[in-house]
């Protein structure tokens, strides 16, 4: 079997990672890759949709996984399964889900999903006499897809009105920002719950705890995730039954009343306050670097529940009682100005961590920098504080030029 996996994070490293020991797989190929997908399988240069969709038909690819958000919403699904190839995944119209918030927002409340109070607006003047008659803080988000930079929580009416104006008017995000959802701010802790979707029924993972901000103690800018654990030890089986009441039950019967049967992946963003679980967020994918403590517990085969997923069948997903926790290594200045293409040293040396490359290429036989967020190093304990010890030792002994980690990764 050949298996093609779209993407370059070490969330598509994790993926191969737990691909890789199964033995009916021949070869798998990754678009574009990394440092650790190169070793594992063979790297392509290629991210057309068309271009992949040429390289499936004539390898003869037997399934592919998408990992990033941006081929599902430009609809690399819908063009694949034209031509007969499987693949998992949604399809453009149901990508929308994440693609548009205004979209996910209106689904939302169309089928009483818990979620913050928000208004959607299309017109520059509409927003602004909008936020001149509420409080503050308040959460302005471009609806279209802007790298994860398109939510901006303004504290005052200045910051506000700033925000609509880079948005509407100067089009930061370009078509993203054509429309804005503006909502109530949720105060409280964030969680993260990815189902695998066969089609008929939703089959939610353990939950996570994503580090999102850049500095120690939830400190600096928003990034891409510099760590996470799993389970997160904040969700409690409470929060998990009012999320499985008020925002999983009503998800799958509001895609089911809108004739929307996908076979992927959806990811819960939620947010958790004194009175309840809210949904922030679809993502129409798995999370990085969600997936990367996800497949350290998961014991099933992934290659199996993915295709039982593609088939209809019914999954029955285990996962291990330790506790899992993956640290981000990045390129000092992430998420903001960076530089790269430094030798990382050491890698052979870590031994109780897997280490995953992202932003991380080959050249001969050394591995250099090449991204912001440069791995993930994960690994599991029967403690937080064992499997963290572990990470921090990698992180000790892995070294390259201007490198930056937090260091209260898995710390309570
Ligand atoms: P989103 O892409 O909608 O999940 O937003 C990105 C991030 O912005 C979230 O992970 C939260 O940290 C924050 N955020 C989004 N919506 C809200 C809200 N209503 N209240 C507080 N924080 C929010
Ligand atoms: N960790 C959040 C995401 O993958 O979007």
């Amino acid at each position: 079997m050949k298996i093609l996996i779209v993407g370059n994070g070490a969330r598509e490293s994790a993926i191969a990672l737990k691909l890789s020991s199964d033995k009916r797989i021949s070869k798998l190929y990754f678009a574009k890759g990394n440092a650790t997908t190169e070793l594992l399988g063979q790297n392509i240069y290629e991210d057309s949709i068309e271009g992949l969709r040429d390289f499936a038909i004539k390898e003869r690819i037997d399934l592919t996984i998408v990992g990033p958000e941006a081929p599902l919403v430009a609809g690399i699904v819908d063009e694949f399964k034209k031509h007969n190839l499987k693949i998992f995944g949604p399809r453009k119209r149901t990508a929308e889900l994440e693609g548009s918030k205004a979209f996910s927002k209106k689904f939302m409340q169309t089928h009483n999903i818990k979620t913050a109070k928000a208004k959607v607006f299309e017109a520059y003047q509409d927003a602004i006499d909008y936020v001149r008659t509420q409080e503050f803080p308040l959460v302005i988000k471009a609806s279209g897809l802007a790298g994860g930079k398109g939510v901006v929580i303004a504290d005052d009416l200045a910051e506000a009105e700033t925000t609509i104006h880079r948005f509407m008017i100067d089009r930061i995000f370009g078509d993203a920002g054509i429309q804005l959802v503006i909502e109530e701010y949720l105060r409280g802790f964030e969680a993260s719950i990815i189902a695998f979707s066969n089609g008929e029924k939703l089959f939610p993972c353990i939950p996570v705890k994503d580090y999102k901000k850049a500095g120690n103690g939830d400190t600096g800018p928003n990034t891409g995730g510099m760590g996470s654990v799993a389970p997160s030890p904040e969700f409690t089986d409470v929060h998990q039954k009012d999320f499985e009441e008020n925002i999983l039950k009503p998800t799958l019967e509001g895609l089911h009343s809108q004739n929307i049967r996908f076979k992927g992946f959806i990811f819960f963003g939620l947010m958790v306050t004194k009175d309840g679980t809210y949904l922030l967020e679809y993502n129409m994918r798995l999370g990085d670097p969600e997936t990367q403590v996800i497949l350290a517990l998961m014991e099933n085969n992934l290659y199996d529940v993915i295709m039982d997923c593609l088939d209809g069948n019914d999954i029955e997903l285990k996962f291990s009682d330790k506790k899992a926790v993956c640290l981000v290594m990045c390129s000092g200045g992430y998420p903001r100005q960076i530089e790269t293409g430094f030798e990382i040293r050491n890698i052979e040396k870590v031994e109780d961590s897997q280490v995953l490359f992202a932003g991380a290429r080959m050249k001969g036989d050394k591995i250099y920098t090449d991204g912001g967020r440069v791995l993930s190093l994960v690994a599991t304990g029967d403690s937080f504080d064992e499997a963290r010890k572990k990470v921090y030792q990698g992180a000790d002994i892995i070294h390259y030029d201007y490198e930056y980690y937090r260091e209260d990764i898995g710390k309570f």
